[in-house]
């Protein structure tokens, strides 16, 4: 799910006119809820699968003002996107930081929700994009923004069992098992442990 607060925040800056960038959009998720409300908008990631996907139903739905390109976020430069806008959903790091600070004129805003440290803490092996407040407003600050919003949207789902605690990874089992967090977390029941969390920031920064 999309969270109403960082809609609110991509809403409060007026995309009506705007040209906005999605970074790691996916199958386009975030990109279809920003097309209705902007004047145009790319969206790039390195997953093809998913690029096909998402051309796949803006072709479906006749939605005109959305173009998708496979590319690494954290190697091409995002000035041929002429973005006055850059937003993000999940797909976070200091290189596409970095990247978002050349690319936008001053005043110009970044808006994401990022993976926070504490994300699935319970499996012992944070994202590689995950950040702590205080080292997401560092790297902000060092790449030229303003942050203007920085929260964090938690979310602890505590339970009584081993068996409803592997109800309550459901879904992520697959996941955990390619990226090698399930042992940790099947640890972490055996230990007694009896939660799960999700927790991410929602963060608008504008460009000095
Ligand atoms: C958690 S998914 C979020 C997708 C989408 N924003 C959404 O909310 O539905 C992260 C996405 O970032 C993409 N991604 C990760 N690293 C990337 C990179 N260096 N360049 C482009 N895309 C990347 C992945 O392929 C994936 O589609």
């Amino acid at each position: 799910m999309v969270s109403p607060k960082f809609l609110a925040l991509l809403e409060a800056e007026d995309l009506k006119d705007k040209v906005v960038l999605d970074v790691g959009c996916g199958a386009g998720r975030l990109t279809f809820l920003i097309a209705s409300r902007c004047r145009s908008v790319t969206g790039i990631d390195r997953d093809t699968t998913a690029i096909v996907q998402a051309r796949r139903r803006a072709a479906a739905e006749r939605i005109g003002n959305a173009v998708f390109s496979v590319a690494d976020a954290e190697a091409v430069e995002y000035d041929s996107f002429a973005p006055q806008l850059i937003a993000a959903h999940l797909c976070m790091s200091d290189a596409i930081i970095a990247r978002c600070g050349r690319a936008l004129a001053p005043g110009e805003c970044l808006v994401f929700v990022a993976f926070h440290v504490d994300q699935w803490r319970e499996t012992g092996r944070p994202s590689r994009f995950a950040y702590d407040e205080a080292r997401l407003a560092s790297v902000l600050r060092e790449n030229g923004f303003v942050p203007e919003h920085l929260e964090v949207e938690r979310e602890v789902t505590r339970f009584g069992t081993v068996q409803d605690g592997l109800a309550a990874a459901a879904g992520l089992e697959d996941k955990w098992k390619a990226d090698g967090r399930w042992p940790g977390y099947v640890e972490f029941l055996e230990r007694g442990g009896r939660s799960l969390t999700r927790s991410r920031l929602i963060v608008k920064a504008r460009r000095r």
